[in-house]
């Protein structure tokens, strides 16, 4: 098999093991090609100035930061506003007028939603503008997107908000006017716009509590985990939603009953994930 030339040389079996560990501490099933794993293996042990496979492999043994830190270096990170339009148009005209209706009229609680793998911040502003759009507040609503990620650059890169104009081409003219300001060039997300949204660093793979949510969008990051951590996770978020609350996913992404008692409701061709009604909410870890 080819090998880039590299100063240290990982063996097979050290391989393997590097491929279970990044599985077990972040859920990222590691299919990635032998000889990428190499060279990301090779420049996260350069940048760490460590001397050997075994020092790498006993330092990510060690450290789960370290550990996701490399495995940043493999994610993918595709995303885009309102990346599958479906989905947003089931938020705003099934699952936001339902959870109104129940609440019925009262509104004081904020209408609470977590972007889980918000990549560069495109789902997360892309949710936002949504709710305030069917709530027809123009940003002054009570709503409050917390967006997480593992890769520190992308939370980063969300944080700013600042997109090239390309990205949003296929966004209505009056919504990037409304929630977007030019800047050389590229477009600013506006305070108003901003300030709805929390990021924060955090590994789907480790439970960490947010707090119980209205709506989880969990889009394009399950397929990525190993069977076993894609049924915890699901499991977890099952757990982190308010009775009545949805789960959302990429668009052919599904959840198998047998594994989380979800109620599956579908609009169009997209199937959104119901906990039920009567399901007690969440009372710690
Ligand atoms: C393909 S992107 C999808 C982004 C967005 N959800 C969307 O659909 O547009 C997957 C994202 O999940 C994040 N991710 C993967 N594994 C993760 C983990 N264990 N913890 C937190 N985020 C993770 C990646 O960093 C990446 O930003």
């Amino acid at each position: 098999m080819h090998r880039p030339s590299t100063s240290v040389a990982m063996l097979e079996h050290q391989l393997s093991e590097l491929r279970l560990l990044l599985e077990r501490k972040t859920g990222v099933l590691v299919d990635t090609a032998t000889e990428t794993l190499v060279e990301v293996a090779e420049e996260h042990l350069q940048s760490r100035h460590l001397a050997s496979a075994e020092e790498l492999l006993a330092r990510l043994h060690l450290s789960d930061a370290e550990c996701e830190s490399l495995a940043a270096r493999l994610m993918d990170g595709t995303t885009g506003f309102f990346r599958y339009p479906v989905a947003y148009e089931t938020l705003a005209g099934v699952a936001l007028p339902e959870l109104l209706k129940r609440r019925n009229g009262d509104q004081p609680r904020a209408v609470r939603i977590w972007s889980a793998g918000c990549s560069t911040g495109e789902e997360p502003y892309s949710i936002a503008i949504a709710v305030c759009e069917a709530m027809n507040c123009n940003g002054g609503c009570n709503v409050h997107v917390v967006a997480s990620d593992i890769r520190p650059d992308a939370l980063k890169a969300a944080q700013r908000g600042l997109y090239p104009e390309s990205e949003l081409q296929r966004v209505p003219r009056q919504i990037v006017q409304t929630y977007f300001a030019k800047v050389s060039g590229h477009l600013l997300v506006k305070p108003r716009l901003r300030n709805l949204v929390t990021f924060s660093s955090m590994n789907l793979a480790q439970p960490a509590y947010l707090g119980q949510f209205d709506f989880i969008f969990c889009m394009d990051v399950l397929p990525r985990f190993s069977t076993a951590q894609r049924i915890a996770l699901a499991q977890r978020l099952y757990l982190y939603l308010q009775p009545g609350g949805y789960l959302f996913l990429g668009q052919r992404e599904k959840i198998p009953s047998a594994d989380v008692p979800f109620n599956s409701r579908q609009n169009k061709d997209y199937v959104i994930y119901q906990k039920p009604l009567a399901a007690g909410a969440k009372t710690g870890r």
